[in-house]
């Protein structure tokens, strides 16, 4: 028996709603299969718990989170705590402390996705958006001088260090040479004229290593506009993180929505566990009601499967999303649908078993 540690954030508004049903396919999975088994550990950290202890995370939450396999988490954030509190303290902590530099995204049109863009040839969006996640510009870097006087000034410093450059831009090298994809790279080297000017030259320098891999290079501003008129330019794309930030959410909005999009935040070394998410936020809006879309949560789910090297049942996972999708049956309001979040993963549950069951057959 295979025994896997998941650390267990189910934070704010329909994170918990969301991640129960990322629960409930990975529990399927393991039930199926019968030699993996999956151990939770639940944390409670939060906004709720921030009201209550003065903390979004405990003290030494970093050390509790440390030897777990994998963190599975569903959203941060509620009004009532400033964001910038409650994300810096229990997001972005946990993937600045764990070294998680790679955050992927896939934006990709799987078949039954609503896609607001007309005469879209499905196998022309595809793209997978390799984001740096540790630095650049949040580095959290800056400062907030003379506070509330008229000569106030105020600092947000983006930090792109060497070391923390290259290596997203040759994690994202390796991925498209594995992939046999090209890569395009998306900076803004016109205004920013030290941070972007740098990334240009790495990408340049490590592109010299990858002959075989044929790349683009796009200032973001022409790239947000490319990647709705001529998404099919995008394959493999690395970025900065906050250029990654803003074009993923309009990416999610090109393949099926918000409530579909996942992101997996990667320590490559394994040095620390990573951590699987969906992209979206705690939809304070909808919270409470059951009406949350689930299938981000569950795409990430898949990815956390991928990372633990059961791509057999990531692909699954991806597949039974897929059959949800086509049969346009259960889906939630903002798919049109009229199912609850609950309904949904029930169902993907259910069509995962019934895939299971039709290749052991
Ligand atoms: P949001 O992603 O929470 O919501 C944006 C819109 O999308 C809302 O209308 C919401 O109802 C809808 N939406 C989001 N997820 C959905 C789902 N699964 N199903 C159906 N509809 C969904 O972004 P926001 O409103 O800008 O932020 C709300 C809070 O979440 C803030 O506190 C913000 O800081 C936080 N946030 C957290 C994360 C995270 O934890 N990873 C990410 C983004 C925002
Ligand atoms: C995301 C979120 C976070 C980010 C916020 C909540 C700090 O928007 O994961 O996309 O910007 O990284
Ligand atoms: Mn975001």
């Amino acid at each position: 028996m295979s025994t896997y540690k998941i650390a267990v954030i189910p934070g704010d508004g329909i994170g918990p709603e969301v991640l129960h049903e990322g629960i409930k396919v990975l529990n399927k999975i393991a039930e199926l299969d019968g030699s993996l088994q999956f151990e939770y550990t639940y944390f409670p950290w939060g906004c709720e718990y921030y009201t209550q202890h003065g903390v979004m995370m405990d003290e030494d939450g970093i050390e509790k989170l440390k030897n777990f396999d994998a963190i599975f988490l569903g959203a941060v954030g509620f009004p009532g705590v400033p964001d910038h509190i409650s994300l810096w303290d229990l997001l972005l902590k946990i993937r600045k402390s764990f070294d998680q530099y790679i955050n992927i995204r896939p934006i990709k049109l799987i078949k039954g996705a609503p896609c607001p863009l007309k005469d879209v040839n499905r196998e022309e969006l595809d793209m997978l958006f390799i984001r740096e996640n540790s630095e650049g510009e949040y580095a959290g870097a800056g400062d907030w001088l003379f506070k509330g006087q008229e000569n106030e000034v105020v600092l947000q410093t983006g930090v792109f260090s060497r070391k923390g450059t290259e290596r997203v831009i040759r994690y994202a090298f390796e991925v498209a040479r594995r992939e046999g994809k090209s890569l395009t790279s998306i900076s803004k080297g016109n205004a920013l004229n030290y941070s972007m000017v740098f990334w240009d030259q790495v990408f340049e320098e490590v592109s010299k290593e990858y002959p075989d891999v044929t790349t683009a290079s796009y200032l973001v501003d022409a790239a947000a506009m490319l990647m709705i008129s001529d998404p099919k330019r995008f394959e493999v794309v690395v970025t900065s993180n906050l250029f990654g930030d803003i074009l993923t959410d309009l990416g999610a909005a090109l393949a099926g929505g918000i409530g579909l999009a996942a992101g997996a935040n990667i320590n490559p070394e394994k040095t620390y566990p990573s951590m699987f998410e969906p992209i979206h936020g705690s939809a304070p809006d909808i919270a409470g009601k059951g009406l949350a879309n689930p299938l981000a949560t569950i795409w990430s789910a898949s990815q956390l499967l991928d990372f633990l090297g059961y791509e057999n049942y990531g692909k699954l996972v991806l597949d039974a999303i897929e059959e949800l999708l086509v049969e346009e049956k259960v889906l939630t309001p903002d798919m049109k649908g009229t199912a609850s979040t609950s309904e949904v993963g029930d169902r993907v549950a259910g069509i995962i078993g019934k895939l299971l069951l039709s290749k052991t057959v």
